[in-house]
């Protein structure tokens, strides 16, 4: 369609909502959209809180953040570009974790997100062990990993109600729950009313145990604002969001979701409506429904919905990123490998965050075993023992030695030999003692090719007599041998005269190496990083290179999990 051709087309619907000169410079827009999302391959999702300009010409799909997630779920199209605030965006993320997701404003948050965090979740469950949590969808990703269940604004009390538990924790909108316990006639209380959260809870008669999250905009509407509405216009039908107050919401004639109210007003055939919701999905109904009369009351908006707008949906198209990911790469081997094959697919450079490859002594060990002064490397021992108490997410996770750190220790192997894995025999477990509940010790012993055996012993609950965070390593050559502190400390050996019983040996230096282009930790790698993606070079810790590391720490699991040796792929 052209530019001309879809400006008439928005004039049609919205000539009675948005200025012609506006329509005209953002049907431009819209149709620079469209060619850019055809050529890209791209959907795009509008939530029903867009204004009318962007609602009517872009999105491929329209609806409520239940219809949205059920799109995006099926959709064979990628790049994926919402058209609506973070959580939505990260909600799609998660139902295609191989896709790139594209938010068009990182600004688009949502106060009732921001209203919780997993670590209150988990204080929550501590609390309340065995009782069933829901999280509403307008919370982020970290918190909605906490949950048991996720709902929406329309199957919010049909999500609580198939539960059949007597108690559920639901999540975090205040007004939401208060709606959903009068829906399915249960009792509610908040974690304020229950006195300290060290102490057991109270025995008190609630059936659903809320928390204090708010909609920053439907917390605004009053059952005042109602009643002045119907002494004005007595045949009005007022709709509300359930983010509303459940006073608010008793005080109309109907409340659901965003597309459900726009489905009432299309069914219906009374004169006057007022949606209490964000102001634009009123303009939408009105262009939609133009012999019904919507009254606003617009002094309300959600500012994280209007910052989306059609000129940065135009820039998200645009750019196509080359990425620089923190390690570990993926969560699992096969993650791993699609990331690998989207960076490929997509013509884009990504590189991992592997910074301990970048401090200057380990360039200097590197370099020396290069340098052939020990003969060929025929073996490496490494070892780290650190006690940290990290708390926080760590102290959770599973295989956190392997996951979390040995893929430094293990990526640091590869580099000074320049070998690549070829099998893994590991034992991990978790001592006691241990500050973790999963694996905090690990043993494991790599045949890697060119014959080198390389052993790795590990530890992060071990307490006194700690090694460098870049581990102790003692490394044999067929000539010599060499040992590295983890920080300065070098001591070599070699071979002047081969003895009976023991050889001639003496004490050489390990020199320090001028690598500058290597070094500087975390800020080395983003160097490197943009340099390679100015110059069009290959960072060093690209994924086709990183996934050989990943394969060490997934082969070091599997192999744990299996009690034998496995094989790793290069
Ligand atoms: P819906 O699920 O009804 O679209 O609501 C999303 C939202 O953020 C409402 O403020
Ligand atoms: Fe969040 Fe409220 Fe905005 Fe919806 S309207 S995105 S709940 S702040």
């Amino acid at each position: 369609m052209t530019a001309e051709a879809l400006y008439l087309e928005l004039k049609a619907k919205l000539e009675k909502v948005v200025p012609d000169f506006e329509l005209r410079h953002k049907a431009q827009l819209a149709h620079e959209i469209n060619c850019k999302k055809a050529e890209r391959n791209a959907v795009i999702l509008g939530h029903n809180y867009m204004e009318p300009a962007l609602f009517h010409s872009v999105p491929d799909f329209t609806g409520d953040s239940l219809e949205l997630c059920r799109k995006a779920a099926r959709t064979d199209k990628d790049p994926i570009v919402f058209c609506g605030v973070r959580f939505m965006a990260e909600t799609a993320k998660i139902l295609n974790p191989d896709k790139l997701v594209l938010l068009p404003a990182k600004e688009a948050g949502c106060s009732l997100a921001s209203s919780i965090t997993a670590g209150d979740v988990r204080q929550l469950k501590e609390r309340f062990p065995g009782v069933p949590v829901v999280v509403y969808v307008n919370t982020y990703a970290d918190v909605k990993a906490e949950a048991d269940y996720c709902c929406t604004s329309s199957n919010a009390a049909a999500v609580v109600e198939s539960l059949k538990s007597e108690t559920v924790i639901f999540l975090p909108d205040e007004y939401l729950a208060g709606n959903v316990a009068r829906d399915t006639g249960k009792r509610i209380i908040f974690p304020s009313q229950l006195g300290p959260l060290h102490d057991s809870p109270p025995e008190v008669d609630y059936e659903i145990i809320g928390w204090h999250g708010r909609c920053e905009v439907h917390e605004k509407f009053t059952v005042e604002d109602v009643e002045n509405v119907r002494r004005q216009f007595p045949d009005v039908v007022i709709l509300a969001h359930p983010e509303c107050s459940p006073e608010v919401v008793a005080a109309c004639d109907f409340s659901a979701s965003t597309s459900a109210m726009i489905r009432y007003v299309e069914q219906l055939s009374a004169p006057h409506y007022l949606l209490l919701t964000e102001c634009s999905m009123g303009d939408n109904v009105a262009a939609a429904n133009p012999d019904k009369e919507m009254l606003r009351l617009c002094s309300v908006r959600c500012p994280h919905m209007n910052e989306i707008t059609l000129e940065d949906t135009l820039e998200a198209l645009k750019h196509e990123c080359h990425v620089l990911g923190e390690k570990p790469m993926a969560n699992t081997l096969d993650n791993a490998r699609k990331m690998v094959a989207s960076a490929q697919q997509a013509g884009r450079a990504y590189a991992v965050m592997q910074n301990y490859r970048y401090s200057p002594n380990i360039r200097r060990l590197q370099h020396f075993l290069e340098s052939g002064e020990i003969g060929p490397i025929t073996t490496v021992h490494s070892d780290f023992y650190i006690g940290a108490h990290f708390g926080g997410f760590r102290d959770r996770m599973e295989h956190v030695l392997l996951l979390d750190m040995a893929i430094h220790t293990f990526d640091a192997a590869r580099l000074i030999t320049g070998a690549d894995p070829a099998s893994v025999y590991c034992k991990e477990w978790n001592p006691s003692g241990s500050w973790y509940d999963h694996g905090a010790s690990a043993v494991a012993i790599f045949e890697m090719t060119d014959g080198i055996v390389y052993t790795y012993r590990g530890s992060w609950c071990a307490e006194g007599l700690n090694t460098t965070w870049n581990s102790e390593w003692h490394i044999i050559g067929e000539k010599g041998s060499v040992k590295w502190d983890g920080e300065s400390a070098f001591q070599a050996q070699v071979v002047t005269e081969t003895g009976n019983l023991s050889s001639e040996l003496q004490d050489v230096d390990v020199p320090p190496c001028d690598d500058a282009g290597k070094t500087g930790s975390h800020a080395g790698v983003i160097q490197e990083f943009v340099q390679c993606i100015r110059t069009g070079a290959t960072p060093e810790t690209v994924c086709t290179d990183n996934i050989k590391s990943m394969a060490m720490v997934f082969g070091a699991i599997e192999s744990a999990r299996a009690g034998r040796k496995v094989g790793i792929e290069s």
